[in-house]
């Protein structure tokens, strides 16, 4: 299926600017006073920065090659999209720096691994991890936008970010895998390379979360850690379908229609940053 036949399809991709401040008077635990919640949370910003840079490459790569109209307009705004990402969430990881938590250090080592994969796959599978990761952005960013409760407790000022984050996720989820579908078009190359990333990705948000865990100076222990990691089990357990709907042949990104969610957050958003409006 083409993604004109769905609702949430040919969808505008505005590249909003942000100026997050991340202040002395944001705890360091600002997920729920929670120092693993936070530190699950502040993993995976940590990835975004480089990751987001890999995606835009990965991207640019096939960019000359499209010659739908549309499509080349998305993938500006995905572009626009992912670099300011990468700008806020260096805040926040910067932040989390001053508190004397190594983000720095997981960066360069998200850095180097990406850097080596740049090298090592070919461009086909780089669009294909590209494609991967933004479908568990996608997953965890439209869960977040029907469930807001999922980061209930966050600090007002941070959760701002993600909300944000959350909305453009789910307005570019399709760019790279109709740039994919347009380009490469591999089916044995998108699944294949799903089932890779999911590895990595599991093992890596697992790496970076017990780097920055251990330099906090908690004393939890192992149990206590893994007590309170639980709170993601649930929520991970209701991504499954959607985890799996990936691996369906005619699976589309634009098949879940998150137009309506995306409009309530964007309200949402307006109001904690205190601005009339933003563009939708
Ligand atoms: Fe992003
Ligand atoms: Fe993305």
């Amino acid at each position: 299926m083409g993604k004109m036949e769905h609702k949430d399809g040919g969808t505008a991709i505005p590249v909003r600017r942000m100026d997050f401040v991340f202040d002395e008077s944001i705890p360091t635990w600002w997920f729920d006073g929670d120092v693993v919640k936070t530190l699950v949370m502040a993993a995976q910003s940590c990835t975004f920065p480089e990751g987001e840079r890999f995606f835009i490459r990965a991207v640019r790569a096939w960019q000359d090659g499209v010659k739908d109209p549309l499509l080349r307009q998305q993938i500006r705004g995905f572009i626009g999209q992912e670099a300011h990402h990468g700008n806020e969430h260096t805040a926040l990881n910067a932040f989390m720096q001053g508190r004397g938590l190594p983000t720095g250090k997981v960066e360069a080592f998200v850095k180097r691994g990406l850097g080596l994969r740049d090298r090592m796959l070919s461009p086909e599978r780089r669009l294909a991890m590209t494609c991967a990761l933004e479908h568990f952005t996608a997953m965890l960013a439209e869960m977040l936008l029907e469930h807001p409760e999922f980061l209930k407790g966050m600090d007002e000022r941070v959760f701002a970010l993600w909300l944000w984050h959350a909305v453009e996720e789910s307005e570019h989820k399709a760019v790279a895998f109709d740039v994919f579908k347009d380009q490469v078009d591999s089916e044995w190359i998108r699944r294949s390379q799903m089932v890779v990333t999911t590895l990595e990705f599991s093992l890596f948000s697992m790496l970076h979360f017990i780097r920055l865990y251990r330099a906090s100076g908690e004393k939890l222990g192992t149990r206590g850690v893994l007590r309170r990691l639980a709170y993601f089990r649930p929520w991970l357990r209701r991504l499954r379908p959607r985890y799996l709907a990936y691996y369906r042949r005619d699976f589309h990104p634009d098949e879940v229609d998150s137009r309506a969610l995306r409009e309530a957050a964007l309200k949402r958003l307006a109001q904690l940053l205190d601005r009339p409006t933003l563009a939708a």
